[in-house]
């Protein structure tokens, strides 16, 4: 089967809904999501989103405050271009139906998280990405020229080549093979223009806060068809998880902390003093390595986040649903501190885009987590991250169009899926014993506190089952699992690969063996291609 329309948008979170809502006055949209919608990591984004929106806030503070968190990597221009942009995309999703929680005088009520010097995150109590999913999910049905297809999991992007240098290297875009999980067909999307939002890659590593469908599927579908990618060593660790056998490291959230919760060790005492002057507003690099040496150093399982000191009626009003969640597995943050560890959370690197969102192939654009815009540097402020991917949605918007008009209107010719000799498989525990080997390896290998002989015998391991996973992918059909297995896989390469090049400890990557940071060779990116 093939589908063609003006835009193929792949992924269903705030970057891509925001794109899709952006353009579908001007074209058709066809919108790919691997599962429900709504099954998205914007969903569970719990803190907020960051802009200037008080008298007493700069845009001056909150460029330095991401400067700062980014352990001066990011790139200035950006930093200030996103910042300056915020207060339109604010009032953007205000537009589209988002409801943010206010004030009794009816004022936007701020929050605070790591690394911010003002009150500048605006949310919707603790449920802030469920409710801007809900308006622009809402926003999207509605549009009569968005065709949302679900159950959809993208295989490969569909290029076109050209010769350089007598070699033969994709150029150009022209949408992407796609696999209608429903019905095991594999369907050809054509378009003028494709939009990667397929998010972030937390699913790489054994413990994660992210949901099932972060398995980097842009990311590595855009680095096999040639576009660069950067900085995949800075992996966000979320300091405060939930500590519970059946709580699949659910969030909570550092808005916790910027409200007044406290970190401590299991005797009740606290301990960010010793590491930071922020204490538990620091940097969220900082704070996750600490209570990593902490669980270390006093061979404990967790530490403890206590909010106790707010008051039951203050916890239950502004955390509704950590306080829920949290009592359904027997934890009462009222009275109880709440046992945490940090989990994979985000993704700062990604595929490498202009101020456009443009990647380096023609008519292929990628936004929110699954980019590299050069915002976030070797670590992530709090809350920038649902605000790049708002601007960035509309920055693409704008340039795809303007791109668009100025063309003729071909709809590319592509060739249908060829699935070769494909037989049914006889051996699915191939697949689930790949990807339960890669996480644990990711985890233990390449996680908070890196070295080189660690990062070395990753990298081994990964090669040896990416072998493994091609043997199999040629000879049997397709299925969502393994095509994410192969993503994980590559993306999990692409992560040691960039840690073993920077030799320096910067923000989220910290390195036994070059533990201080080195300005003088290495305050620049980790730029990856394929060699073709
Ligand atoms: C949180 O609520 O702690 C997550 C916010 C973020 O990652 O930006």
């Amino acid at each position: 089967m093939k589908i063609t329309s003006d835009f193929l948008v792949i992924g269903s979170g705030i970057a891509g809904l925001s794109f899709a809502l952006k353009v579908a006055d001007r074209g058709s949209v066809s919108l790919v999501t691997k599962r429900g919608i709504s099954e998205t990591a914007t969903d569970l984004a719990q803190g907020g989103i960051a802009s200037v929106f008080s008298e007493e806030d700069t845009y001056e503070a909150h460029v330095q405050d991401t400067m700062v968190a980014g352990v001066h990597l990011s790139h200035p221009d950006i930093v200030q271009l996103v910042v300056e942009s915020g207060p339109q995309a604010i009032r953007d999703l205000i537009d589209w139906g988002v409801q943010f929680s206010r004030k009794e005088d009816g004022t936007y009520d701020l929050t605070r998280e790591g690394g911010h010097s003002q009150r500048r995150i605006l949310h919707a109590k603790d449920v802030t990405g469920r409710e801007i999913e809900r308006a622009l999910v809402e926003a999207v049905h509605q549009h009569p020229n968005i065709t949302l297809y679900e159950n959809h999991i993208a295989v490969d992007l569909i290029t076109e080549a050209k010769i350089t240098q007598r070699r033969v290297k994709p150029d150009r875009c022209l949408g992407a093979y796609v696999l209608d999980i429903g019905n095991s067909e594999v369907v050809s999307f054509g378009a003028r223009s494709t939009v990667l939002a397929t998010g972030g890659a937390g699913k790489v590593y054994l413990y994660t806060c992210n949901p099932d469908i972060a398995t980097g599927d842009g990311l590595a579908m855009a680095y096999r068809a040639g576009a660069t990618v950067a900085n995949m060593e800075f992996m966000q660790f979320h300091p405060t998880t939930l500590y519970h056998p059946h709580a699949k490291s659910f969030l909570i959230s550092e808005a916790v902390r910027g409200e007044g919760a406290i970190l401590k060790r299991r005797d009740g005492s606290a301990f960010m003093e010793a590491y930071h002057p922020l204490k538990d507003l620091a940097p969220r690099d900082i704070v996750a390595r600490a209570i990593d040496n902490e669980m270390k150093t006093h061979g404990d399982d967790c530490v403890f986040l206590d909010i106790t000191h707010k008051g039951a009626d203050y916890i239950k009003d502004r955390f509704p649903n950590i306080y829920q969640t949290c009592l359904s597995y027997g934890i009462d943050m009222v009275s109880d501190p709440i046992p945490v560890v940090p989990a994979a959370h985000y993704l700062c690197g990604g595929i490498k885009v202009d101020s456009w969102g443009e990647t380096d192939l023609q008519n292929l654009f990628a936004i929110g987590e699954v980019s590299f815009t050069g915002l976030h540097g070797a670590n992530r402020l709090a809350s920038n991250s649902l605000l790049e991917g708002v601007v960035y949605a509309d920055r693409a918007a704008q340039r795809t169009l303007k791109l668009l008009a100025e063309k003729e209107t071909i709809y590319p010719s592509i060739a249908p899926w060829d699935s070769g000799s494909a037989t049914n498989s006889d051996e699915e525990v191939v697949v689930a014993h790949n990807w339960d080997e890669i996480r644990r390896c990711m985890w233990n290998y390449v996680g908070i506190v890196r070295s080189t002989k660690r990062l070395t015998r990753a990298l081994r391991r990964i090669q040896m089952i990416q072998e493994e996973i091609a043997d199999y992918y040629w000879d049997f059909y397709i299925t969502s699992d393994l095509i994410e297995l192969r993503n994980i896989a590559t993306v999990a390469e692409l992560i040691v690969r960039c840690g073993l090049q920077r030799k320096e400890s910067r923000g989220l990557h910290y390195t036994i063996d070059y533990p201080e940071t080195d300005d003088i060779h290495w305050k620049q990116d980790t730029i990856i291609r394929k060699n073709f």
